[in-house]
């Protein structure tokens, strides 16, 4: 098939490696297949309020390095359920699904590109559902979409991370305190895993795994005991205690997102612990940092091969599916079979048995 004019836009949080999928998509359309490229901006709203603008060769040529996404992108731009506050603060929704739909057939596209997270490939599924042809590429830092083996942004995040307990050990130990690190990932433990692991943390705390405090204390005493008066924590937004459910804020772009936002519990933890031990403790929520700036080449080249491999799949007519990494390929998995689903680490994980083996407390 040929392809005259694709268009591609990037929806939900951004993430570190973008700019790499965009310019990849545009420059292997045009080089390949002489197409046009169509920029829809600020992911879905894009297509329903028609903003959009023609992607070149010279125009994507110095992104490559670039954090964020130069198309923009919304987390609460979901077509089928758009969200808005009224007059009064409260929030309602309208459905822009059929305005979408008879924008995208205006642009003329011979296939849509749909980077994201599950929230938007979803999306992308169900106007693939509606007839439009649709390609999903997968994004974000939590590293927790089913069917790939990573998603790009993921080991930058990681590498920010893991960047920031570096500098948490040299204070903490110097200080004799305690350092916890809140990091993102929603209820998945990724990234607090791996930039624990190559953090040197004392003590990883993931949604997976609830944690007993005791235990944490137990740790921390330990050490303590043993010569060293210090611990370095690396705790995941999503993490909960025995019993209780993560921490969530009240902010009122939770109401205009639709989804909770995590956070606080780095905080929470701190408190407690200050009520029990003698050492002091202090809390460092990384936050966006994580998903901003420059992408590590790891995730340069991920959006790369992506971003061709999407453009090739378009080209076959390969429509409803997601361009995915699978044991070094880069494969095509239907878009039905995400489902929703979120990719936790699993109990039997070897990358838990590893932390487990060198010494690391999970709080349990
Ligand atoms: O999904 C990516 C992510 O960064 C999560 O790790 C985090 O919980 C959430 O997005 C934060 O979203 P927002 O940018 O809306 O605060």
């Amino acid at each position: 098939m040929s392809l005259k004019r694709v268009g591609i836009l990037t929806g939900g949080g951004d993430c570190s490696g973008l700019n790499a999928v965009i310019r990849a998509v545009t420059r292997s359309a045009i080089i390949n297949y002489e197409a046009e490229v169509i920029g829809i901006e600020q992911g879905f709203e894009g297509l329903i309020f028609n903003r959009n603008r023609k992607l070149t060769v010279a125009g994507t040529k110095d992104i490559l390095a670039l954090g964020g996404t130069i198309l923009g992108t919304t987390n609460k731009g979901d077509p089928f359920e758009y969200r808005q506050f009224d007059q009064d603060g409260h929030v309602t929704t309208q459905d822009y699904s059929q305005q979408t739909i008879e924008n995208f057939k205006r642009l003329d596209l011979d296939c849509l590109f749909v980077v994201g997270g599950d929230g938007t490939l979803q999306i992308g599924y169900r106007l693939f559902q509606k007839g439009l042809p649709v390609i999903g590429i997968p994004k974000t830092i939590d590293n927790d979409l089913v069917g790939t083996d990573y998603t790009f942004g993921y080991q930058t995040a990681v590498q920010v991370a893991c960047d920031a307990l570096d500098r948490l050990q040299t204070t903490g130990e110097s200080h004799h305190r305690v350092m916890i690190l809140e990091v993102m990932g929603r209820s998945a433990g990724w990234i607090a895993l791996e930039a624990g692991i190559s953090g040197g943390a004392h003590v990883i705390l993931i949604p997976e795994i609830p944690y007993d405090l005791e235990k944490v204390l137990e740790k921390i005493n330990l050490r303590a005991e043993g010569g060293s008066p210090f611990s370095v924590m690396v705790v995941a937004e999503g993490a909960k205690e025995i019993g209780k459910e993560a921490i969530t804020s009240e902010a009122a772009s939770t109401r205009l997102q639709g989804v909770a936002q995590l956070g606080g519990v780095g905080n929470y933890i701190a408190k407690q612990l200050s009520d029990r031990i003698d050492l002091e403790v202090r809390c460092t929520v990384l936050g966006h940092t994580q998903r901003g700036g420059t992408p590590l080449a790891f995730d340069r080249i991920l959006g790369t091969r992506l971003g061709t491999q999407a453009v090739q799949a378009a080209a076959e007519g390969k429509f409803g599916t997601m361009v995915a990494l699978k044991s070094q390929e880069i494969v095509l998995v239907p878009l039905e079979s995400l489902a929703g689903i979120v990719r936790n680490i699993p109990n039997d994980s070897q990358l838990i048995r590893t932390a487990e083996a060198i010494g690391v407390s999970l709080g349990r």
